[in-house]
């Protein structure tokens, strides 16, 4: 972090040393509830200690260490938040004195703006806005108090008055005042997890990245098996794909804010990315396609995968879908992944498209997987591939299905 803002030195470091990175804290995860069984899974499989479903997502207590691994290894997450601290606050002055209770300086960067979120429910002070405020006088006072720890350029959330602060990021601290009870959370993560940092431009109606990978996990894509997308747009499923099937974490593209923190570990954070590196796999196991018929498409799903890092792991194709035969390309069965253009913004896909995706999938892509994304359970029924399992998401404001089956 800025030197100019950071402590005088040892005292300073031992304290966060005794507060933030020796002990263990409470984690939340924040994940869309359809998605919460695969991230629990993937949270698993990051030996993270007792990750366990809850409102938000998953929650699970451990060291910031293991909050810096799902920041950059979870790919069905949104953010990770860290519980701060959690206290009864009946009346604003007992929500003012417990808010100056925290030891602030220890947890935020002075140079990085704030933003408060408050959620209140069942509580005394009933009002969004005045917990907001609350907070906001409790920080303040704080920092006014500890004013003369810190250098003279100005620090402290006040720090935003007093000279130039980066306008990126922000730090985002959630409060939850429900039932008279206080619990406010710091977000770890910057920009949302979907955002890997790769896709820079997208063609129209583009799924999140999480999205994609969370319904290839769903679909139980296996990565010894060949995927094609028939309607990749910007690539979001190919080159999740890709990610997966080399094992790269989703998060070494991007930055996060706990790289802001005063807390940072440098040496963790490197040894947990070296460690990501030295275990991803030169190239996919199997062939991964992305087709679609907007030529300016591919064009953008190239650049977004050359970016990812999977530039030479897709073969990309400027085609209708209907013309498309995996037996003609050699590939042998795996999942075929379809999100074709539907919704608000986008030209209505009605039955009779799901009709012809159907008919194609029965003549081409026999003893294949299949993930449909559909309107509804209407167009997806229309597809006539047999069972199907669905699978109802949201998606771009809307609530849809993932029809999942095989052909
Ligand atoms: C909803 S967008 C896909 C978005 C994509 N999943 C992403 O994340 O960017 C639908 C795409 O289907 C393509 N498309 C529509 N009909 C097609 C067809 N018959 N064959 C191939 N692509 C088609 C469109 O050009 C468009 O890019």
């Amino acid at each position: 972090m800025d030197k100019a803002c950071q402590s005088p030195g040892g005292a300073f470091n031992r304290r966060i040393k005794t507060h933030i990175t020796g002990p263990e804290h409470r984690f939340a995860i924040t994940v869309a509830p359809e998605l919460a069984p695969l991230c629990l899974n993937e949270a698993r499989s990051l030996d993270i200690p007792a990750p366990e479903l809850s409102e938000a997502g998953l929650e699970f207590t451990g060291r910031l260490k293991d909050a810096y691994a799902c920041n950059l290894w979870l790919r069905t997450a949104s953010r990770v938040l860290c519980r701060l601290s959690s206290f009864r606050a009946g009346i604003a002055e007992e929500l003012f004195y417990k808010v100056s209770q925290v030891p602030w300086e220890l947890w935020l960067n002075p140079r990085i703006p704030i933003d408060l979120e408050a959620r209140v429910e069942y509580s005394r002070i009933n009002n969004e806005g005045r917990v907001v405020e609350i907070i906001h006088q409790g920080l303040d006072r704080y920092f006014g108090q500890i004013a003369s720890f810190h250098s003279a350029e100005g620090c402290g959330p006040e720090a935003e008055k007093r000279g130039p602060v980066p306008a990126e990021p922000r730090q985002k601290i959630l409060v939850r005042l429900i039932d008279n009870h206080c619990q406010i959370s710091l977000d770890t993560s910057g920009a949302h997890l979907h955002q890997r940092g790769y896709r820079l431009h997208h063609s129209g109606a583009p799924i999140r990245e999480s999205l994609a990978a969370a319904i290839l996990l769903k679909a139980g894509w296996k990565t010894d098996t060949p995927l094609v997308d028939g309607m990749c747009g910007s690539g979001a499923f190919p080159i999740e794909a890709a990610l997966m099937s080399r094992r790269i974490a989703p998060g070494l593209g991007r930055d996060f804010l706990f790289q802001k923190w005063p807390s940072f570990q440098e040496k963790t954070w490197e040894y947990l990315r070296r460690k990501a590196l030295e275990t991803s796999l030169p190239k996919t196991v199997q062939p991964i396609v992305g087709v679609d018929l907007d030529p300016g498409a591919i064009s953008i799903a190239r650049e977004n995968s050359d970016r990812a890092g999977t530039g030479g792991d897709i073969s990309w194709k400027d085609m209708d879908f209907f013309d498309f035969v995996p037996g003609k390309e050699g590939l042998r069965k795996g999942l075929v992944v379809l999100n074709p253009p539907y919704g608000v913004r986008m030209a209505t896909a009605g039955a009779d498209l799901y009709e012809k995706i159907g008919a194609h999938l029965r003549l081409h892509f026999k003893g294949w997987r299949y993930a449909v994304l559909a309107k509804s359970r209407l167009e997806a029924a229309a597809l006539g591939t047999g069972r199907m399992r669905l699978w109802n998401i949201r998606h771009g404001g809307m609530n849809i299905a993932v029809a999942i089956g095989a052909v």
